[in-house]
């Protein structure tokens, strides 16, 4: 039997038996989609606004990604970094001609980004002890990515870390006046926090973030894995801003649905990364990377950018007025399709209503609903969300 053959009871069974239970999955079996809709296993339909948390970016079901899939299965999936295939180089230049940086690697996930970010970091600055990240970031959960994640309790249990990271408070330009000096090898930011709630970091405090990095020597590290490669309405979320990073890191969106992750070099770390300090066995295959350069294509040809600009503004605009009469909303933020919507109550009871009425959303910490959806995602799904999540909130229909 194939396993997507599976009842959900007999599904739940088997992973409750048999998978280390690192995750409390919620009691839903998306099995099919199209566009930015999913099908349970019981052909119910849902509007996603989750997007496999980010990666998702051109729905399911893409022409250009199962074209793709189709005549590919025929070709080498993979080589090994020993040797060379055409898809890297293509999907690097792609990435360098977009971002004006320099060089890319690939691998496979935003953690293992993060993991060769701060290795590169280390061998541009050689000797220097300390590395500055922020509390309520999150960078991902190999021992590198998690040393340099400002989430304690995620932390705590696997100590002793990467020693040497100070953590200060997003948006506070004294805190990281204060710490940075000679001895920081590495600031790493989000410019919008997503897992910690989606805090977006203001274009002062990334402007003074670049100039402190630039006055100690330190490098600069943008962690786009979440707000990048579109989400916020430019490629890179640094483009909105105008700071160019030393060093991003990307990876959700950028496999079009398989694992791909990359780092992307600026020219401060020309000449100190040599062969042999850092590789993967899978990282950068054929088949990603293929998916990787057809993301970016439709991304273009498709104008998703203009479309997740137009789509964010009257996102934010109706997001906006519904903060206006429902109190039950404290904060809205974020920017192009990346928002969170902070509430007065646990967010998760709030995703798992919403889930019943036929609605994918996220959250994020406690209190935060976090909204995500693909590139494509039709803006009359979204404005029949906003009606839901009122009725939802307020327990009354809205009036238009
Ligand atoms: C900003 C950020 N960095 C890193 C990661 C880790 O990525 P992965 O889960 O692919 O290892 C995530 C995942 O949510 C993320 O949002």
């Amino acid at each position: 039997m194939s396993p997507v053959d599976g009842s959900t009871a007999a599904v739940e069974s088997r992973e409750a038996a048999y998978l280390v239970p690192t995750y409390s999955r919620t009691a839903f079996h998306p099995r099919t989609g199209r566009g930015a809709r999913l099908f349970d296993a019981d052909g119910k339909r849902y509007w996603d606004l989750l997007a496999g948390i980010a990666v998702n970016a051109l729905g399911y079901s893409h022409p250009r990604i199962t074209r793709i899939l189709r005549s590919e299965a025929r070709g080498l999936l993979h080589v090994s970094n020993l040797f060379y295939h055409p898809c890297q180089g293509l999907l690097a230049e792609r990435l360098i001609e977009a971002s004006g940086l320099s060089h890319a690697f690939f691998c496979n996930s935003g953690t293992e980004a993060n993991e060769a970010a701060i290795k590169f970091a280390r061998l541009a600055n050689p000797g220097r002890p300390e590395i500055i990240a922020l509390e309520e970031s999150f960078h991902g959960r190999t021992m590198g990515a998690l040393s340099v994640t400002g989430h304690e309790e995620y932390r705590v249990p696997f100590g002793p870390l990467l020693p040497g990271v100070t953590f200060v408070p997003p948006n506070d330009h004294t805190a990281l006046e204060r710490t940075v000096s000679e001895d920081t090898a590495a600031i790493i930011v989000e410019p919008i926090l997503g897992e910690g709630g989606v805090i977006p970091l203001s274009d002062d405090y990334l402007r003074a973030a670049r100039r402190l990095a630039d006055r100690s020597g330190a490098v600069l590290i943008f962690d786009e894995i979440q707000c990048g490669l579109g989400r916020t309405g430019t490629l890179f979320a640094f483009q909105g801003v105008g700071v160019t990073p030393d060093i991003v890191t990307l990876a959700k969106p950028l496999g079009g649905g398989l694992p791909l992750g990359a780092v992307i070099v600026g020219p401060k770390l020309d000449g100190s990364i040599k062969p042999g300090h850092h590789g993967t066995t899978f990282g950068g295959n054929v088949l990603a990377c293929r998916l990787g350069l057809a993301v970016l294509e439709e991304i273009d040809s498709s104008h998703l950018l203009e479309r997740v600009k137009g789509l964010g503004a009257w996102l934010e605009t109706q997001l906006r007025r519904i903060q206006r009469t429902v109190p039950a909303i404290i904060d809205i933020r974020g920017r192009g399709l990346m928002w969170g919507i902070e509430l007065n109550r646990d967010a998760k009871a709030v995703a798992l209503e919403l889930l019943s009425r036929g609605y994918v959303v996220g959250t994020a910490r406690q209190n935060v609903l976090r909204l995500l959806p693909p590139y494509i995602v039709p803006k009359s799904a979204l404005a029949a969300f906003l009606t839901v999540l009122v009725d939802v909130l307020t327990g009354e229909k809205e009036e238009s």
